[in-house]
């Protein structure tokens, strides 16, 4: 006979629970998608960029659908919504006004206070990042990132964000991943602007990127030491494929320092420094030094958390960062081949992020993880039936990752929220519409939203602000 006991694991009372998503990947914004305003748009336009040949044209249509989708998420009891601004939509035209007269359209200002204002209504958090993966065509044209430009459109970009949305925002986030977008981008060349091991333009962007960072920070607290600013950064725990191996430890140990922890660690810093060997050249050198308004511009850790990553050595030419990611998976993995593996994000939450737990006077940051997820994959084409609504795969990923972010405040991480990755299926990116997030099923065609097994299971964690697991 097996013994079976319930343990009922109980989160601290002002825990937020929350779910998360970005403008591109739902909303189908209807200017940004008719005269393709951003650089994503564009590049859903481009033969091959999308593994399954669908964009984000509709998404979710939750710019229309929006009230609906609110309606669900008091639905399902939870207290914490996070988005992104269309910055394309927001600012469509290339300035010709000096920097002081720009303006965000009116329409589209209307539309994010609206569903601000509403989730506001409903005692529900409003986090906000400005740049998630996207930028307006005429800054990409210009060489986003890389342009010089950048930190000053970036800083008026967060003012009027603070004068339009400041009193509705709750947590602002400057950027999204900076190192997975930087990574797809600049080496691997799976996203905007689709460039390939273009190391320096990765550097150069990670400084740019620091800059227009610290730049936002101050324009969106205006002086004001109460509002919170932080940036998102994607935690994953690097090993070596062959623990023997040392050239594989080697370029674990490298790609970790690069992909974790360069951001953070620069701005706690306050400037960049450049990881050896690449330190070893001139133009990455030049990239070194102080940046102004950086040093400890972050008021919480927003943790993003979905697998690690196994390194090897690799010689093919050109290098990735002197190492490749491994296919191996040693656990069972998610509808992209991910691992899913709990250990790493209970590493992350009590290691990996120790050295960035302090703020500016020495307080202790509020932790929030604002993605964790998991994907199944559906061709887009499904609607109705009962396809994918039973998900158990993703119900186990949310209960062992919730067990161990609760034994991480129990060893004393200020753990403040958890905001699932995601409540509706989206877009993901160059993989299409076929990789599904969601807690609620989407059927593109018809637009239907259905709760599958684990939105259910999340809204009575959320309700209960407890977890009840089973120990056989
Ligand atoms: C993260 C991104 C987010 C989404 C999830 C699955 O890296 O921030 O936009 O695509 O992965």
């Amino acid at each position: 006979m097996t013994d079976t006991s319930a343990n009922i694991i109980k989160f601290p009372e002002d825990f937020l629970w929350g779910v998360s998503a970005s403008h591109f990947q739902i909303e189908g914004y209807p200017t940004e998608v008719e005269s393709r305003l951003s650089d994503w748009s564009r590049w859903t336009e481009e033969e091959g960029r999308i593994l399954d040949g669908s964009n984000a044209d509709r998404a979710c249509e939750f710019h229309k659908r929006y009230l609906d989708d609110i309606e669900l998420i008091g639905e399902l009891n939870l207290k914490a919504y996070r988005t992104s601004l269309n910055w394309a939509a927001l600012m469509p035209e290339a300035p010709g006004t000096a920097v002081s007269e720009r303006q965000f359209a009116p329409l589209v200002v209307e539309y994010y206070r609206d569903l601000f204002s509403r989730l506001k209504e409903k005692g529900i958090k409003v986090f906000v990042t400005l740049f998630h993966f996207c930028l307006p065509d005429w800054l990409a044209e210009e060489g986003g990132w890389t342009s010089e430009r950048i930190a000053d459109e970036f800083e008026v970009f967060a003012a009027l964000a603070r004068k339009h949305f400041g009193d509705l925002v709750d947590y602002w986030m400057t950027v999204n991943e900076p190192m997975a977008y930087i990574y797809q981008g600049y080496v691997a060349g799976n996203w905007p602007p689709g460039a390939s091991h273009d190391y320096l333009g990765a550097f150069v962007t990670i400084r740019s990127m620091l800059a227009a960072h610290a730049r936002a920070y101050h324009a969106l607290k205006g002086g004001d030491e109460a509002v919170q600013v932080s940036f998102a950064n994607h935690w994953r725990p690097f090993a070596p494929e062959r623990k023997w191996s040392p050239l594989d430890l080697m370029v674990t140990h490298y790609r970790e320092r690069v992909f974790n922890h360069i951001f953070p660690e620069s701005i706690d810093a306050g400037g960049l420094k450049i990881p050896a060997p690449l330190s070893g050249r001139k133009e990455f050198r030049e990239l070194e030094g102080e940046i102004a308004g950086l040093k400890k511009s972050m008021d919480f850790l927003a943790v993003n958390y979905y697998t690690r990553e196994l390194s090897r050595f690799d010689l093919s030419w050109p290098p990735d960062l002197f190492g490749t990611r491994s296919n191996r998976a040693d656990y069972p993995v998610n509808g992209l081949g991910w691992e899913v593996y709990p250990e790493g994000f209970y590493r992350v939450l009590t290691s990996d992020i120790n050295p960035y737990l302090t703020d500016i006077k020495g307080r202790q940051r509020p932790v929030f993880v604002t993605e964790n997820g998991f994907a199944t994959l559906f061709s887009p084409e499904l609607s109705g039936g009962d396809w994918s609504l039973s998900d158990r795969e993703r119900c186990d990923y949310l209960i062992s990752h919730l067990v161990v972010l609760k034994k991480a405040i129990e060893a004393g991480v200020n753990i403040k929220g958890y905001l699932h990755w995601s409540l509706t299926d989206n877009f993901e990116w160059s993989e299409g519409l076929t990789p599904r997030f969601g807690l609620v099923r989407v059927s593109y065609e018809d637009q239907v939203r259905k709760l599958r097994e684990s939105a259910e299971l999340y809204s009575k964690i959320a309700a209960a602000n407890a977890l009840e697991t089973i120990d056989r």
